[in-house]
């Protein structure tokens, strides 16, 4: 029988992170050293019909007509179909599986939607451009979150380092120079859409304050965008811990959250906050790469339940 498999990486979100979602721009990068896979195996024969999905770690299995159409899956199956304007799928079974850490920040969802729409459309001879792929993925971003900006399936569809702003054409980012970061994981796991709706209630009770921390995060990866093109990479330290603050005024953080972005910036890294949604999830700390493991070992004595250290490499922008 024909198989055949697909990756997506993970993603983090270096500055911009709820200010995104309220037209300001934000910064995330792939991070490839977790990645969501589909594997596609073609069932002959009229025994086996329709689409099977296997995804162990969501504790599903199921035939695709069975999960109801609000389901992340229905509406990622649905968009595919309108986009390649075909009556229904051949059958085959796709098993989705992922080594990025489910509701924490790190893109899971919009990955495995990518990885799974790269294995059906090459099945059907028809591979998808980035663009095809980030806007398909979107659609089952809605059923996640609700009303998501869109910079999880941007960064992730082109695993490349994004200046995200919703609703304009996408902009890549130029790295000039190497940085390395240590992700940690707080062990909790966050709703991405609670949080959200959360800084949507704070933001109509008091709407000038949110524009204005909306405003200073915008600053914030304004700034970091020269950075980064400059390669000036100690000089994003401090705005990463700029605005972590800003997301402490937001009350995303959680005192777990501040141990840790406190642990990191005590053990030698030169900046640290809180990525994703907040409320648990991930950190990020910026250090130099000789103390990448000091500073993972130092989170993971105070409570981080897993680290991953990622190299970023300089990129031309394009
Ligand atoms: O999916 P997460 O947890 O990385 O959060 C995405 C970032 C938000 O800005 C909070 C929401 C969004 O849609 O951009």
């Amino acid at each position: 029988m024909p198989s055949l498999s697909a990756s997506a990486p993970g993603k983090c979100i270096l500055f911009g992170e709820h200010a995104v979602v309220y037209g300001r721009p934000a910064i995330a990068i792939p991070v490839n050293q977790v990645q969501a896979k589909a594997m596609l195996l073609a069932q002959p024969g009229p025994t086996h019909s329709g689409v099977f999905i296997d995804a162990p770690d969501i504790g599903l299995a199921a035939p695709l007509h069975q999960l109801s159409s609000a389901h992340p899956f229905s509406r990622l199956f649905s968009a595919l179909q309108d986009h390649l304007k075909i009556d229904h799928f051949p059958a085959f079974h796709l098993r989705v599986s992922s080594s990025i850490p489910m509701a924490a920040g790190l893109g899971s969802g919009a990955a495995i939607s990518i990885a799974m729409l790269r294995a059906v459309a090459e099945f059907l001879g028809q591979p998808l451009p980035p663009a095809v792929l980030s806007e398909l993925a979107y659609e089952a971003e809605k059923a996640y979150h609700g009303t998501p900006s869109g910079i999880d399936n941007a960064v992730i569809a082109y695993a490349k380092p994004v200046f995200f702003v919703r609703g304009q054409p996408l902009q890549f980012l130029r790295i000039a120079a190497p940085f390395t970061l240590v992700i940690a994981h707080s062990g909790i796991q966050s709703s991405t859409a609670e949080v959200v709706a959360a800084v949507h209630s704070t933001h109509e009770k008091d709407r000038a304050a949110c524009e204005a921390l909306f405003d200073q995060i915008a600053a914030l990866a304004d700034q970091a965008r020269t950075v980064l093109q400059n390669g000036k990479i100690a000089q994003l330290g401090p705005l990463m811990t700029e605005n972590h603050q800003i997301l402490q005024r937001l009350d995303v953080s959680l005192p777990e959250l501040d141990r840790l972005t406190s642990t990191a910036l005590a053990a030698g890294a030169l900046g640290a906050k809180l990525s994703g949604a907040g409320r648990g999830g991930n950190i990020l700390a910026l250090v130099p790469p000789e103390q990448a493991e000091s500073v993972s070992a130092a989170l993971l004595a105070q409570g981080a339940v897993r680290t991953i250290i990622t190299h970023l490499t300089p990129t031309e922008a394009g």
